[in-house]
């Protein structure tokens, strides 16, 4: 799993796994941040954790990033890459070392209100409803197949933040959903369209 900031969706994960929910293991939590609660959540259940810094760019890894992930990743022999607030764009060879095997969660309901603070976009732009979308990465911007959607009431009283409190704890419903479906091998990819096949 890759993030930058409080790991709560880590949790959320790692916690049904341990419920039994999920049939699968967190082989690693890389983070761009070195001081991410993502890390010490992981720290905690003794999973292994590793603080890979970005390079120069503000937001995207560099090359010599982009290797140092893929090499981590390859090592662990993970079979998928969980983004949880990950707030890097990736790229190039990540995407190619990976394909089809990268998913992200996003604050909004894709794809209204990609980019940063979906939550806020939303409140901005006056919709009634928004919520929280998991999706493959491809090179597009949170622009990959829609696996699942969540959705959450926009109230008229709404600050930024307590709309993205409620997206946030739809997420960690969602996310954990979604994982197992994949973890599962129920769902397949056509197109645009993820097929979910209940077992
Ligand atoms: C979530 O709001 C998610 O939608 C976005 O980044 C945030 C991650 O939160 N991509 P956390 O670190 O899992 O608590």
């Amino acid at each position: 799993m890759l993030g930058s900031g409080k790991g709560s969706n880590f949790a959320a994960i790692a916690d049904a796994i341990d419920a039994g929910k999920i049939p699968a293991q967190v082989g690693i939590v890389l983070s761009d941040v070195e001081g991410a609660g993502i890390l010490s959540h992981a720290r905690e259940r003794e999973i292994a954790a590793q603080f890979i810094p970005a390079g120069k760019f503000r937001t995207k890894l560099d090359e010599e990033a982009e290797r140092s992930y893929v090499a981590a990743l390859q090592t662990s022999q993970v079979d998928l890459i969980v983004l949880a607030g990950f707030m890097r764009v990736l790229k190039g060879d990540f995407l190619r070392a990976f394909e089809g095997r990268i998913v992200n969660i996003h604050p909004s309901l894709l794809p209204s209100f990609p980019g940063l603070e979906g939550w806020k976009q939303a409140l901005d732009h006056g919709v009634k409803v928004t919520g929280c979308t998991v999706h493959f990465v491809d090179a597009g911007l949170d622009a990959g197949p829609v696996i699942g959607q969540q959705t959450v009431p926009v109230l008229d009283d709404d600050t930024p933040q307590s709309l993205h409190q409620r997206i946030h704890a739809t997420e960690h419903e969602l996310y954990p959903k979604c994982v197992a479906a994949i973890a599962r091998g129920e769902i397949s990819v056509q197109g645009r369209r993820v097929v979910w096949r209940r077992a």
